[in-house]
């Protein structure tokens, strides 16, 4: 039997990269899936055609009244909302005594504010069902800094703690929240951020203990995990899926 038969999940981000993924993989495991995101996706008539029901929509994340609208169409439609996946996000940062006003606003705005105004918009339901996962896309940059990271590292520490509040306050109703941190994935917002580095992108994959990139399938792997109720004891926690980058500081002192 598929894991997720009978549920029904909605995915922010979901035209591109890793919202897209966790689509793709909820799914083939037998879930309704609702995209939404700004941006057009040529990725979803797959979606569509392999799980019947699922459907895309344009929805900023920044916008709470399309949020809830969106929320309310699930509801009417399907019955249910099981699932919230936040994986709408943008990249950003620079140093703080440089940094644009505009350019940290643009950021919180879709990063932070915009993962509470989707999980508000869920709660509602999953509230009165008594029941409900989600999971936030936040960052290995939201667990440690890093330079020029300011603006984004902020909004994914946000992410996590307010991940984590969730899962204390919604708990009681038998809804789990759980972030995922990822390392560096490749997918185009990835290759928007990495082609600008030069040389530094190796340090940077070096970093990464299993010496790669990770892949939108990986994280989706963990997102599904954290959906199901393989997870049923798990709520409040910040999984790092980083091929080890953040496991420690590697000066070459070992080799293998
Ligand atoms: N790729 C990485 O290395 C990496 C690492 C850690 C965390 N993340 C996080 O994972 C999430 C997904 O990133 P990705 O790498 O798949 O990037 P991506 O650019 O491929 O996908 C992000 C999607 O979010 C959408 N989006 C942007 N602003 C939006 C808005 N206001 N409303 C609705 N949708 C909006 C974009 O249109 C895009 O389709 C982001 O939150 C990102 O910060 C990515």
């Amino acid at each position: 039997m598929k894991r997720l038969e009978g549920k029904v999940a909605w995915v922010t981000g979901a035209a591109s990269g890793i919202g897209l993924a966790s689509a793709e993989r909820f799914a083939a495991e037998g879930a309704v899936v609702i995209g939404s995101d700004i941006a057009e996706s040529d990725g979803w008539k797959p979606v569509e055609a392999t799980a019947p029901g699922s459907s895309f929509h344009f929805a900023d994340v920044r916008d709470a009244d399309a949020q809830e609208e969106l929320v309310g169409q699930i509801i009417r439609e399907h019955g249910r909302l099981d699932i919230l996946v936040t994986a709408a996000g943008v990249a950003g940062g620079g140093q703080v005594h440089t940094l644009d006003i505009e350019e940290w606003d643009r950021v919180q705005d879709i990063n932070l504010k915009g993962t509470m105004l989707s999980c508000r918009a869920a709660l509602k339901p999953m509230v009165q069902a008594r029941s409900g996962s989600i999971v936030t896309i936040a960052s290995v940059e939201g667990l440690e800094g890093c330079e020029g990271g300011s603006t984004y590292n902020a909004s994914k520490g946000g992410v996590v703690l307010l991940t984590k509040n969730i899962a204390n306050d919604y708990g009681p109703a038998n809804i789990r929240a759980n972030a995922i941190c990822p390392g560096f994935i490749d997918t185009p917002m990835f290759q928007s951020v990495i082609s600008h580095l030069g040389p530094i992108a190796d340090s940077i994959r070096n970093q990464h203990k299993l010496k790669r990139w990770g892949r939108p399938s990986e994280i989706a792997g963990a997102a599904f995990f954290l959906a199901s109720d393989d997870s049923s004891f798990v709520t409040g926690t910040a999984l790092a899926v980083d091929g080890g980058y953040t496991a420690g500081h590697s000066h070459g002192l070992t080799a293998i």
